[in-house]
């Protein structure tokens, strides 16, 4: 039976109001519970009983035992019974941990997106989840910026499918479904624009980048049904997100018709003081509510000022009871009036949790994030009789998960020496740590390494290195790592380089030393057995890179979809000095977006259009534009057909390429296939200056194995 949110909102006090739209740790709420701090301490286990029963939502707890105690506990001390909201930060898997979302992206598989979403779900709702604070989508070019491990990359097409993808796994048809959160997309909005990758600082985007890069995965996710939206730190062209009227009404609300929870990130809204747009907290939280931020997360400027702003006339109740219905709508949408453990469950947690069928998912996910970036040929390993000498400080750790792996355990992974060790004869050698190292450690893996015919070297970050506040401003591999390598690399033995990592490294130096090199990111709990996999060939490596790898940090931001400048290089063999370009690194990136090896080759086809005109006005007037892909290697081979389209005039700059469509063309040696994609009158349309419309003109389409290639048709779009 339907709660009768109106009425219940009539009968509520101004302080049970504001208690709703408050959210704290559950350490704030009962003092024996240990918070799980995702953000500045301060805010953590004060323990303010008033609180129990007073506030509408806790972040950051989870365990059915738990949560259903702190649900008893606090509805009990409810004047009318409201029940709390939990939410939690399951970003890439709950217990079993999927491969990092930006891994997840370079699968560009969508559809397996939405199974580990739906498997995280499952594992985390019987824990007492209610909502997630997932998908990320924000858009990333800068591998400076920690958080890029959080994203699908830097494509606006790629983040809107997986923002689809990942609603969809996690709210199935509706969240209030057994088995379904709800979903709360950030960070609205840009957040990873931040100003040389340094988390939290500021953003200057221009309204057209805004709307044609940054904004679109956000509106996807809006499209698909996101319950919730979380405003973000940055300043966004001189106004912190969480404080802007014109992104949280005008755009969100008014133009894209959210109409759910839109909450702040942790302390946000008491940060706007900081950016020195809030003189003080009464401010702050005046800025907030007129923002339409419903739920002020962690801080206390809500609690502590909005009753001397409606004393003041500065602030509306109106608002406030706008917000507070909110938070009381997704409640009644989750059942929770009705049932307030929804899916809380310690028997099922048992089940469900590490269960095999979800690990097996996690280590599929994981080998098809994996992106080969060079191979001479020592890849796949074929034998199993050698001796493999896996070395560095990834070889004998577990440190495969990332600062948003929630309840993941790394003593739930598997060491990458101890997966080879199942299928071959290993030695091992840490060889210096991630930061540090000494000669005689290097020595001694010289020594261990010489006793076998192949070394496997593994490197790359500490995890806390990446995510939020892991920002880098040197992206080489950290410590004596680089030495380590160079210094294999001379015993003469094929050196098999596997970078765990939170971001794109500048590998050039690596790749120097190495026979082939596997990007695995922060892989999951399943890791290091998929990387072993892959590296014998019992699954192919399939990872396309959703994010371009910088040649060096001096290019960033480095991304694929740029405008031309006015002195585009044209090509490579073009030495005119006043071009575009670097007196000391290459303009090109080390490795473009939708770049990745495989096992065997391909070969494209001429491409050939449908016909070379479209008309505008003719519904439907499509354009094929189809080639033939052959597998030209001697293994089974996954190819990842990418559509880019070029504009070549408009009202504005337009990119030298955009992404609009791919296809996943399995094929086995010698079979070739076919591959078409339809270009439509839509697929043409940009945020012009005249609103959002295609405009008639040349433009160019391709398709291609990656951003850095294909063979260019011409086509035209009539004029009206
Ligand atoms: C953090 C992060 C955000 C996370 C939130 C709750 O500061 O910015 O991504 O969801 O706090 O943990």
């Amino acid at each position: 039976m339907k709660t009768d949110i109106k009425t219940l909102l009539a009968q509520m006090s101004l302080t049970e109001k504001i208690g709703q739209i408050t959210q704290v740790y559950p350490g704030s709420v009962n003092e024996g519970i240990e918070s799980n701090l995702t953000g500045p301490a301060g805010y953590g286990d004060e323990g303010d009983i008033e609180l129990a029963g007073l506030v509408g939502s806790v972040l950051g707890m989870s365990g059915a035992k738990e949560v259903r105690e702190l649900q008893d506990y606090c509805m009990k001390k409810n004047r009318l019974g409201i029940p709390l909201l939990f939410m939690n930060d399951v970003i890439h898997g709950y217990r079993t941990i999927f491969p990092s979302v930006l891994g997840l992206g370079c699968t560009w598989d969508t559809e397996l997106a939405k199974k580990c979403a739906e498997v995280a779900a499952k594992e985390s709702a019987v824990s007492g989840n209610h909502v997630t604070f997932s998908p990320m989508v924000d858009l990333a070019r800068d591998a400076r910026w920690g958080r890029i491990i959080e994203s699908p990359g830097e494509d606006p097409l790629l983040n809107s499918l997986f923002a689809g993808a990942f609603i969809e796994g996690y709210q199935g048809d509706d969240p209030l479904d057994k088995y379904r959160l709800a979903c709360c997309v950030k960070h609205f909005a840009a957040y990873g624009a931040a100003e040389g990758g340094r988390d939290y600082n500021t953003t200057e985007i221009s309204e057209y980048s805004l709307l044609e890069n940054y904004l679109p995965p956000y509106r996807a996710a809006v499209e698909a049904g996101c319950r919730l939206v979380m405003t973000a730190f940055n300043c966004l062209n001189g106004v912190p997100a969480t404080g802007s009227t014109w992104l949280n009404r005008e755009v969100l609300r008014d133009d894209w018709g959210f109409d759910g929870v839109l909450i702040s990130d942790c302390t946000a809204v008491s940060e706007l003081i900081n950016h020195g747009y809030a003189e003080d907290g009464a401010d702050a939280a005046c800025f907030a509510m007129h923002a339409g931020v419903d739920i002020e997360m962690v801080s206390a400027c809500y609690r502590e000022h909005i009753p001397a702003l409606l004393e003041e006339g500065r602030l509306d109740i109106g608002l406030v009871d706008e917000a507070v219905l909110r938070v009381l709508e997704l409640k009644e949408a989750l059942g929770l009036f009705e049932n307030p453990y929804k899916d809380a469950s310690e028997e099922e947690e048992s089940d469900l949790h590490l269960c095999k069928e979800h690990r097996e998912l996690a280590r599929k996910a994981a080998a098809d994030s994996l992106v080969l970036l060079k191979n001479d040929g020592i890849l796949p390993l074929q034998k199993s009789e050698i001796t493999v000498a896996v070395i560095g400080p990834h070889a004998n750790t577990r440190m495969h998960l990332d600062i948003w792996s929630g309840c993941g355990k790394e003593d739930e992974c598997t060491s990458l020496a101890d997966a080879m060790a199942d299928r071959v004869k290993v030695v091992t050698s840490h060889g210096c740590g991630i930061t540090d190292g000494e000669d005689e450690q290097i020595d001694e893996a010289l020594n261990t390494a010489s006793q076998a015919d192949i070394v496997v070297l593994a490197v790359g970050e500490h995890p806390s290195m990446s995510g939020e506040a892991g920002s880098r401003a040197f992206l080489g591999l950290p410590g004596r790592q680089q030495e380590l390598a160079d210094r294999m690399y001379k015993l003469g033995k094929p050196v098999i380089s596997v970078v765990f990592s939170g971001r794109p490294l500048t590998l050039v130096d690596l790749e120097a030393s190495s026979n082939a090199v596997i990007e695995a990111w922060l892989p999951g709990t399943e890791g290091g057995a998929a990387i072993a996999e892959v590296l014998f060939g019992i699954r192919q490596p399939k990872g396309r890179l959703s994010v371009s790898f910088p040649y060096t940090v001096g290019q960033l931001p480095v991304y694929y979809n740029s405008l031309p400048t006015g002195r585009p290089i044209p090509d490579e063999s073009d030495t005119e000095r006043y071009r575009s370009r670097y007196c000391d690194s290459p303009v090109d990136p080390l490795h473009p977006f939708g770049y990745g090896l495989t096992y065997t080759s391909f070969t494209y086809g001429q491409p050939r259009l449908s016909k070379d005109m479209m008309d505008k006005d003719v519904t439907g007037d499509d354009i094929e534009i189809k080639l033939s892909i052959k597998n030209t290697g001697g293994r089974d081979g996954t190819e990842i057909a990418q559509l880019y389209i070029r504009d070549m005039g408009g009202s504005f700059s337009r990119p030298v390429r955009e992404l609009k469509g791919f296809e996943a063309v399995c094929l086995s040696p010698g079979e070739s296939r076919d591959v078409s994609f339809t270009i439509t009158e839509e697929m043409l349309r940009y945020h012009t200056r005249s609103g959002y419309m295609s405009e008639p003109g040349t433009f160019m389409a391709c398709i291609a194995p990656d951003a850095a290639s294909g063979h260019w048709m011409s086509f035209t779009l009539l004029q009206d």
